[in-house]
Parts: C-alpha cells; sequence; structure tokens
C-alpha cells in the first residue's frame, strides 16, 4: 500500500447512517432508463443485498474473539452498522419491487438457501468470499459515483439508496480485507474464491434476470439490447470498469487502499444534499 493511499484510507471515518427513504414515491417498473435488462441487473443486485450482507457481517464475527486491537475492532463496529443498514433498506426496496411485479421474495429464498451452504464453508473460506464481494462493492461504487449522471433518470429513491450506499462501501471497504490479512493471509485461497465467486456471482444475476423478465413477460426489446451493451461493456461499461478493478486484487501485495477513492466520497453531501437530507441519525 502506497503512503499516499494508507494516509486516505486511514482519514475516512467508517459512519453508519440511517436514512428515511420516500418508499411511497413511484417506481416505474424498468426505473432504469425504462430498460428491462439494466433494470433487472439492479433489481437482482438489490434482491442479493440484505441476505448477502447479512452473511459478510456474519463471515467477520466469527473472528470477534480473535479481535484485541480496538481501531480494527472500531472498524468492525462501523462495518456491521453500515452493513445492517443497507440491508434494511434494500428490504424495503424489494417489498417495493416486489409490488410492481417482480419475484423479489422468491429469489431472496433461492439466495438464502445459498447462504446456508456457505456458512458451512470453514471460517477462512467464508471470509476470503466477504473480501472477494467487498472489492467487487466497492469497485461498482466507484463507478456508481464517478459517473452519477447514468442514474440521473432513475426513480430518485433508487438513485439516493445506491449513492448512499456507494458511499458507505467505500467508507468501509478495507475492514473485511484487514480482518483476512491478520488472521488468514492466503494469497490464493484469495484468488480462488474470487474466481468462484465472480463466476456465481454473474450466473445468479443472469438467473434472476431471466425470472424477472418471465415474471413480466417481457422480451427486451432490439433499443434495449442495444443500450445494455454499452451500458455494461461500452467505453464508460459498468462491467468493463469491473473487470479493470478485478484486476488488481490479483496483485501479490494488493490492499483495497491502494485503489485512492477518498476524493469520490469527500463533500458527497454537498454533491448530493438531497440524499444528505434523508439521513435521520
Ligand atoms: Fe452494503
Ligand atoms: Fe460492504
Amino acid at each position: 500500500m502506497s503512503a499516499e493511499s494508507l494516509k486516505n484510507q486511514n482519514k475516512i471515518a467508517i459512519k453508519p447512517r440511517r436514512m428515511a427513504f420516500d418508499m411511497a414515491a413511484p417506481i416505474n417498473p424498468f426505473a432504469f432508463k425504462n430498460n428491462s435488462l439494466i433494470s433487472t441487473f439492479f433489481y437482482s443486485l438489490s434482491a442479493m443485498f440484505p441476505d448477502g450482507e447479512r452473511f459478510f457481517i456474519h463471515s467477520v464475527r466469527l473472528y470477534r474473539d480473535d479481535i484485541q486491537d480496538p481501531e480494527l475492532q472500531a472498524q468492525i463496529r462501523g462495518f456491521i452498522g453500515q452493513e445492517a443498514h443497507h440491508g434494511v433498506s434494500h428490504e424495503q426496496l424489494n417489498d417495493k419491487i416486489e409490488t410492481l411485479g417482480f419475484p423479489m421474495h422468491k429469489i431472496v429464498e433461492k439466495l438464502s438457501s445459498r447462504i446456508t451452504f456457505l456458512k458451512k464453508l470453514d471460517r477462512n473460506r467464508q471470509l476470503a468470499l466477504t473480501v472477494a464481494m467487498e472489492h467487487f462493492t466497492a469497485s461498482l461504487a466507484e463507478f456508481l459515483l464517478k459517473n452519477p449522471d447514468i442514474l440521473d433518470d432513475v426513480s430518485p429513491t433508487i438513485r439516493q439508496m445506491l449513492i448512499w450506499h456507494a458511499v458507505e462501501e467505500i467508507e468501509h471497504k478495507s475492514v473485511a480485507y484487514d480482518v483476512y490479512q491478520k488472521y488468514v493471509n492466503n494469497h490464493w485461497m484469495r484468488y480462488r474464491v474470487m474466481v468462484i465467486a465472480v463466476t456465481h456471482l454473474f450466473s445468479r444475476i443472469a438467473l434472476y434476470q431471466v425470472m424477472m423478465l418471465r415474471a413480466q413477460k417481457h422480451w427486451p426489446s432490439w433499443r434495449e439490447w442495444r443500450e445494455a451493451f454499452t451500458f455494461f461493456w461500452g467505453k464508460k461499461g459498468v462491467l468493463r470498469d469491473n473487470i479493470r478493478g478485478l484486476r488488481q486484487f490479483f496483485a501479490r501485495d494488493f490492499h483495497p487502499s491502494d485503489i485512492d477513492q477518498s476524493h469520490l466520497i469527500e463533500g458527497w453531501e454537498q454533491q448530493h444534499p438531497d440524499i444528505a437530507a434523508l439521513q435521520v441519525n
């Protein structure tokens, strides 16, 4: 980790914020650019967040009795508080999306049986999975904060939730990694688990998208395919950006703080006053 990035990351406080999103505000069925492929991609992520993030908390808690460092303990408390709030907010959003005719609850059920299986793995593997997914979410968060304009024509509640979530993902991106480095420190396991996790993640997203489109009896138009391709794989595409982030993870001396994202969250309240105003604690 470079001295500069370490300095910047250490300056970042991990502050759980409870938010009052307006869940009564109307949401378009295909809230992202009126595009079913882009919308169901984000709905799939939202379906996975509550149980997924509770799993992240669980995997870090398995090391609770080993951790003596008060600074790391405080960071873990911040991480747990943030992920717990994310889970609750995305659950509310998922309920809302369900009312639009998407099988969110069915998807959550499917995922929960997978998570029951994951909890049977040894604790090092569970933590490695959290480390991998935290890197994925931090890369996605970076993308959203770098390109907030892509959320301009998204239903406001979803836009607000994603920006708030992105800010906090960057704040706590190093916590699981620091625990892993201290108590596991197995690079090959970290690489292996990342490859498996990303493969599973994208096959799950695709499966959930099919379930949602089937429930909507909607077959994407040529316009939607074209737009989605640019959105995911174009020059400024979200997945293209994510793959760049993924490559850094495979360096032996990788640390999340090496990727300096502090400028993306500094002053976010001024940049997004409508979102900052939703904070209730
Ligand atoms: Fe989160
Ligand atoms: Fe996270």
